[in-house]
């Protein structure tokens, strides 16, 4: 984060800790139940939100060299992300143009091309065919006519965004706020590029999609659903809010920022008294603390609403090569993830059931609940349901 951006949150940071108050919108939000248990609403956020938005799919450092790739099948289309030897990054249909198989599963680095486990059709990593083995069997196939069908796809700030509609074109500055926008600013200074992937969590959960990003979205439930993990750490429903188009940051304040107050500005260093949350919309949730980053994305299932997929990527600034760096993480990821795992994701499934159950018909976002209220009104507007 660059250093005018730290010291002016710090000052605003101290400004709510000196009053005892948090950012607050102007007023309540009643957010309809159906956003979290309608089909057709699920329905409409499905054909815009994961069909013509840039999605975040994965950090650079994933797939440093050629050949590197990542594979994604929960942005509903068979998504295949490689680094070719020219160091570009290429997206494309995880489908092979003989038969349509799958190219490759999971993640790894390919070695001399993709090859298609079915027949063996051998692809190059930008995506050109040049192989088909016994070629004289296809006559009048023109390789030149058979490369792998590709996605938009834009690699910047150490990132990889991808739109999962063929010959769709997207401004990823223009949708991040604009390139003046703090949080191009800040995306930029973290130069996620140069991190490193530590680990990574997937799990299937009974809750809406967006409840994941809920539980980021407010720091009100933190003395109450925390109060033995992360919830001593931190001042109770305090946040700072700053909004760039659909998407925001959210500062939580951690109570060592206090004696900052004592200290010259040249020492304030804003992340290493906070977490920031970064809502990429529509479905990213990037959680810088201290020493690390979390990338919290989630999807829906099919035509459930409320069923999710959700996957954390674990980043951390350099290898963890030695065994006590490895304890050292080990533990770091134990209270960060595990809050999320055992207590916040737990809490939305509990909300999940309430809000199916029929007891509401909206849930009620309070006055301190402001990056939420951004959230939920951008959804809702996004679908035309604003
Ligand atoms: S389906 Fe890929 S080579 Fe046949
Ligand atoms: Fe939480």
């Amino acid at each position: 984060m660059r250093k005018a951006s730290s010291i002016e949150l710090t000052r605003r940071a101290l400004d709510l800790v000196e009053h005892g108050d948090t950012t607050r919108s102007d007023d309540i939000y009643m957010s309809p139940v159906e956003s979290y248990i309608c089909p057709e609403w699920l329905a409409q956020e499905k054909a815009i939100l994961f069909k013509e938005y840039p999605l975040l799919v994965a950090f650079s450092c994933d797939l440093p060299n050629a050949g590197d790739f990542i594979t994604n099948d929960d942005v509903g289309v068979p998504l295949l992300v490689i680094r070719d030897k020219k160091g570009q990054i290429n997206a494309f249909f995880n489908t092979c143009q003989h038969r349509g198989s799958k190219l490759v599963t999971g993640c790894g680095r390919a070695q001399g091309g993709l090859i298609c486990p079915y027949h063996a059709w051998n692809y190059e990593f930008d995506g050109e065919l040049k192989v088909i083995p016994d070629a004289v069997s296809f006559p009048g196939v023109n390789k030149a006519e058979r490369s792998l069908k590709s996605l938009p796809v834009v690699e910047k700030y150490g990132m990889i965004w991808v739109c999962p509609t063929p010959g769709k074109t997207f401004d990823i500055d223009a949708q991040l706020g604009g390139l003046s926008s703090g949080m191009v600013d800040d995306l930029k200074a973290y130069e996620f590029q140069n991190y490193h992937p530590y680990a990574q969590r997937r799990m299937h959960r009974k809750m809406n999609w967006k409840l994941l990003l809920d539980t980021f979205l407010e720091p009100y439930h933190f003395a109450p659903l925390h109060a033995t993990t992360v919830g001593p750490l931190v001042h109770h429903n305090m946040c700072l809010l700053d909004t760039y188009g659909q998407n925001l940051r959210e500062a939580v304040i951690r109570k060592s920022i206090d004696k900052l107050a004592d200290e010259p500005e040249d020492n304030w260093d804003f992340p290493l008294h906070s977490a920031l949350v970064y809502m990429l919309f529509p479905n990213a949730g990037l959680i810088m603390q201290r020493d690390h980053v979390e990338l919290w994305r989630s999807y829906p299932v099919a035509d459930k609403p409320d069923e999710c997929i959700v996957q954390m990527d674990y980043y951390i600034p350099e290898p963890a090569e030695t065994q006590s760096a490895k304890d050292h993480w080990e533990r770091n990821m134990d209270l960060a993830v595990n809050t999320v795992i055992k207590e916040d994701i737990p809490g939305v499934e509990g909300i999940q059931v309430g809000l199916s159950s029929g007891a509401l018909t909206h849930s009620t976002f309070g006055r301190c609940e402001p990056a939420l209220i951004h959230f939920q009104r951008e959804i809702a507007k996004s679908i035309g349901r604003a």
